[in-house]
């Protein structure tokens, strides 16, 4: 686990009663996914790198009696089935307060759309209630609780460029891919990644075996130039095969002249990167006329930028 450990949220700074405020929740793209093999627990061993990107969400905390949820998309469940509950219960929990908040979520992120989103919004969940509550907590304590809400979570405590191994949670961050040409596409499709994982049918493999793999994706991901890399999702096979749509989004955003394209997690969303702006908004244009996909144009956000954004003290 790379990374000294700083602070999320010093108490010294801030004056009682805790006034409102609002932070962004940041879309995470996969510059690369490979899947290894099956574990004992379920679970599915993987190599990862995560970037954060600019598209977010945006959610503002306030003190309260209770935990309450409210969402400007109808469509998001608000009850203890969202990961914003649920991370403010598990914090309760590990820290040891009966103190509530009322949490509002603006949603930009399409959800489900393999962009992180939920769990982007768990992570911010437990920063931002870390710092509604005055509950001093590190990286390293948070870590647990994040990887106990979702595999993706863990990635949301670091930002920028990071690899995920393992089930996702073990985060090492790497040098920053800097890019602000790219465009994500999310069709009205709902991919579900457990099915998405069942459907690899990944072979059962020993810890060793495993980590073997890993650490050569490992090997090649680190020496990687994300500019110029051929980018690598072993989701696309079958989620392709099982959603044409899915594969004409990708094929659309080369013909748009993007210089790769690659599906997002297990999707839905596929993104572009763009050597260059112009053919980036020219590209933005022609998607604007496809029905039911929606279109982002976005550029990556560096660690320092994400820490920044969300009100870390280092
Ligand atoms: O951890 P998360 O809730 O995001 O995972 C959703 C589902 O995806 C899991 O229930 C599991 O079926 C699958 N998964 C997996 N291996 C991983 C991550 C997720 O099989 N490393």
């Amino acid at each position: 686990m790379a990374g000294t450990p700083f602070y999320i949220c010093g108490t010294e700074n801030y004056s009682k009663p805790v006034q409102p405020f609002t932070l962004p929740s940041f879309a995470k793209i996969n510059l690369g996914l490979r899947v290894a093999g099956k574990r004992d627990d379920g679970f599915h061993d993987l190599f990862t790198v995560f970037q954060t990107v600019t598209l977010a969400d945006r959610i503002t905390f306030e003190e309260a009696d209770e935990i309450v949820l409210s969402c400007s998309d109808p469509r998001v469940p608000v009850d203890g089935s969202n990961l914003i509950v649920k991370a403010a219960e598990a914090l309760q929990g590990r820290f040891g307060t009966e103190k509530g908040a009322k949490v509002f979520l603006e949603k930009n992120i399409p959800s489900p759309g393999g962009l992180g989103g939920g769990s982007s919004n768990a992570a911010v969940a437990l920063l931002g209630l870390c710092r509604l509550w005055e509950i001093k907590a590190d990286v390293e304590k948070l870590l647990p609780i994040a990887g106990q809400l979702g595999s993706d979570v863990p990635y949301f405590l670091y930002g920028g460029t990071a690899t995920g191994m393992g089930r996702g949670t073990e985060i090492e961050p790497i040098d920053e891919f800097e890019c602000d040409s790219l465009v994500i596409v999310t069709p009205d499709i709902s991919v579900s990644t457990r099915d998405a994982f069942a459907g690899l049918g990944a072979a059962s493999l020993t810890k060793d075996e495993s980590n073997r793999i890993l650490l050569n994706y490992r090997f090649e991901a680190v020496n990687a130039d994300f500019r110029t890399a051929e980018l690598v999702n072993d989701f696309e096979k079958t989620v392709f095969a099982a959603y044409p749509e899915i594969t004409a989004v990708k094929q659309k955003l080369l013909e748009l002249g993007a210089r790769t394209a690659s599906l997002s997690g297990s999707g839905a969303s596929v993104f572009g990167i763009f050597d260059k702006q112009e053919t980036r908004q020219t590209a933005m244009k022609a998607l604007g006329n496809v029905s039911n996909w929606r279109s982002f144009a976005v550029a990556t956000v560096s660690r320092d930028q994400y820490r920044g954004a969300l009100g870390w003290v280092p």
